[in-house]
């Protein structure tokens, strides 16, 4: 195989992440534990157990799940030959995973449901914007085992908590049903007679799927094709009633649960495997990739990947975009700051200096040791700029005493104390 850039780079040469990936560095990455955090307790809160899955699959996985004609599995995915060519992918996406994940383990069990979640990267080769990525993390959530409205409308209560608790206020939750195998071929034929008429005004993708799966041009961005769009004819007018009912009581979950929602008819999301609800939750703070929350039914992704037939129900979080939104929102954790610094002031003081950090550490203490050199003046610079809370001096004379100098950096206060009380001395010092 022939690679355009050769994967040995001179010695010297600077070498960089990836164009679409990137490094998450301090202090965003304090950003995207609190967010994670914040997500598992919500989770947990409403019985989800996390499932972790492998981060590459056998290409017909997607290719069959997600479907051969998705923007996804035609152009977006990173697709390579093992050694033995066996074709593999890194995953586009979580749901198909879950699924394979949980027919290979047969973890269906009688009439209870299964609340799975996960969190992690995901691969697609977009072209990389703000707020969209090759490689970009996804917090998931799949609930297999009830086709029920209610825990639809009860996972997107969940969302709107784990939003709430996260401080994003600016969102709307749109919705939609694209009905079922039974009601939507009508549909479907309707679609494309329409769209045969319109040929001329559509975009080239548009005439492609208006043949291999016309309910994506339902999905088009391109500005010329939006008018055309508008005039299809509306999926929720074709629903049968079984898929009627469904919509209704889920909207009706909604509302006595007071979550707002707009219904969106040309909401078809661009993966095959729903049906009847589909949901995104978008937010203007995100610019043009704004949205933040995909997701939906997939009743009959368990049989395609030949499993017994299993309900699901789940959506997926793209990470990136909420932090992005934590950040415009001000929420910016900088470095935790120690609550002691080590001032050692020469070898035989560094020494006793790594001993006591041990120490201290397993007392819980959060402190903090330089491995250079330091006079005291310059120790007591580091101490402020990192805003430590107390620095304790270990010089020769406090080694010789064993009394050791504690000084309060708010306000230079000090006393001395023996090793033994440091941790008792760093809350109760000064108070009188
Ligand atoms: P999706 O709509 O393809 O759905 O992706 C869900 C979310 O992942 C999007 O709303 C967005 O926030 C984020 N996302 C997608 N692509 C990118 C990208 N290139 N860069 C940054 N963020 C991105 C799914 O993946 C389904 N598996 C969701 C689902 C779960 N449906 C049922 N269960």
């Amino acid at each position: 195989m022939e690679f355009n850039n050769s994967p040995v780079k001179r010695r010297g040469e600077v070498i960089k992440a990836i164009k679409g990936t990137r490094d998450i560095l301090p202090p965003e990455s304090a950003v995207w534990s609190q967010v994670e955090s914040v997500a598992r307790e919500v989770l947990h809160l409403y019985g989800f157990s996390e499932i972790r899955t492998p981060v590459f699959e056998g290409t017909e996985l997607f290719a069959r799940g997600v479907g051969e004609d998705t923007d996804i599995v035609s152009k977006e995915m990173y697709t390579f030959g093992d050694r033995n060519s066996r074709s593999l992918t890194l995953r586009p996406e979580g749901t198909a995973p879950v699924v394979r994940a949980f027919i290979e383990h047969q973890l269906h069990r009688d009439s209870q449901i299964l609340k799975l979640y996960y969190m992690g990267p995901m691969f697609r080769r977009e072209r990389p914007q703000k707020g969209r990525s090759r490689q970009f993390h996804q917090l998931g959530v799949e609930v297999l085992g009830s086709d029920h409205p209610a825990i639809e409308a009860e996972v997107i209560e969940l969302l709107q908590l784990l939003l709430s608790r996260l401080e994003i206020r600016e969102t709307e939750l749109l919705v939609n049903s694209i009905g079922c195998n039974c009601c939507r071929p009508q549909f479907l034929r309707e679609l494309q007679a329409e769209l045969a008429m319109k040929k001329t005004q559509l975009c080239q993708d548009c005439n492609r799927r208006s043949e291999t799966n016309p309910l994506r041009v339902l999905d088009c961005k391109v500005k010329s094709c939006q008018s055309v769009i508008e005039s299809l004819p509306s999926i929720v007018e074709f629903l049968d009633d079984a898929c009627r009912q469904h919509f209704d009581q889920f909207l009706g979950y909604l509302q006595s649960r007071d979550i707002d929602f707009r219904v969106v008819p040309r909401l078809v999301r661009g993966l095959d495997y729903y049906m009847r609800t589909t949901f995104e939750i978008v937010s203007p703070g995100l610019g043009a990739q704004n949205t933040l929350v995909g997701g939906g039914r997939y009743d009959g992704l368990a049989e395609l990947l030949g499993g017994d037939a299993t309900k699901g129900f789940g959506f997926a979080l793209g990470l990136e975009r909420i932090i992005l939104l934590c950040q415009q929102d001000g929420y910016t954790p900088g470095m935790i700051p120690p609550q002691l610094f080590l001032a050692p002031l020469g070898e035989r003081a560094f020494n006793k200096a790594t001993l006591m950090a041990r120490e201290f550490r397993h007392q819980e203490i959060h402190c903090f040791l330089d491995f250079v050199p330091r006079t005291l003046k310059s120790s007591m610079r580091l101490a402020n700029r990192l805003d430590a809370e107390y620095l304790l001096i270990i010089g020769d004379d406090e080694l010789r005493s064993g009394k050791y100098p504690l000084k309060r950096m708010r306000d230079g206060a000090q006393i001395l104390v023996i090793e033994a009380e440091v941790r008792s001395r760093l809350r109760s010092i000064w108070e009188d």
